[in-house]
């Protein structure tokens, strides 16, 4: 990739992808997160910008700054991000969901801040929708469908799972234990799933894994229209 210019072989594309972790208020004080920095959907979104797609980016709070040429929509909440990417997602070629969306969410939103007591305190919790599951449920003729996946064991089981249950074309999958995977690193080792295909990158950059992601998504759409 260093070498050569970069190909504008998505042009034409419209492209969705999301990125970062979701907030989820307990209080006007705290919230629940977890540690997604956004940079792999980050770098997905310039990516597919850079080979020439028209590219939206829906994303949950980072400290990235968002990509030139990219339409940023900012999010908080898992139902907010649910709200931004159902919107958009019917007349998009091509959506990518890098972000990492809360499953639950606190069932009652405290409207003052909680005060300290005795004792151990429980927070009742309820699931979020699946967004990547609904995007699945509604595919448009011709839409590919990429997902994430982030297990700490059983990845290749647990994300072919994944796959076959969202109806998904794609689920990028990363072990959370493995050096150099993962949240807060700029590197990531991800193995790529499709239908009848399981293809292990070796360690990267997030960049690099982003160019090769798409490579795949483009050499799998081009295999399903001829
Ligand atoms: N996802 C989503 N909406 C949710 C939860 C997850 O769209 N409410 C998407 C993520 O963006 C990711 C994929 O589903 O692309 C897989 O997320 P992951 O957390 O690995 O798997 P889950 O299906 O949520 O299952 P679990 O967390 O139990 O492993
Ligand atoms: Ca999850």
């Amino acid at each position: 990739y260093r070498t050569c210019a970069c190909e504008k072989d998505m042009t034409g594309m419209k492209v969705l992808i999301t990125a970062g972790p979701t907030q989820e208020a307990i209080d006007p004080v705290r919230y629940i997160t977890n540690h997604s920095s956004g940079k792999m959907g980050y770098n997905l979104a310039r990516a597919c910008m850079l080979r020439g797609a028209d590219v939206t980016l829906v994303t949950g709070k980072t400290s990235l700054t968002p990509p030139l040429f990219v339409e940023t929509i900012p999010v908080v909440t898992a139902c907010d991000m649910y709200e931004a990417v159902t919107e958009r997602s019917a007349d998009m070629d091509l959506i990518i969901k890098a972000a990492a969306v809360a499953d639950y969410r606190p069932a009652i939103v405290a409207s003052e801040k909680t005060k300290k007591a005795d004792g151990q305190l429980s927070i009742e919790l309820e699931r979020t929708d699946d967004i990547l599951k609904y995007l699945g449920d509604h595919k448009k003729p011709g839409q590919f469908l990429c997902g994430f996946s982030m297990e700490t064991q059983n990845m290749i089981e647990n994300s072919r799972k994944k796959l076959d249950k969202k109806h998904l074309d794609m689920v990028i999958a990363n072990n959370l234990k493995e050096a150099g995977a993962g949240f807060e690193t700029d590197t990531n080792i991800v193995t790529i799933l499709t239908k009848d295909t399981t293809i292990e990158l070796p360690i990267m950059s997030k960049e690099e894994v982003a160019f090769h992601i798409l490579d795949h998504i483009l050499a799998c759409k081009d295999a399903k229209n001829e």
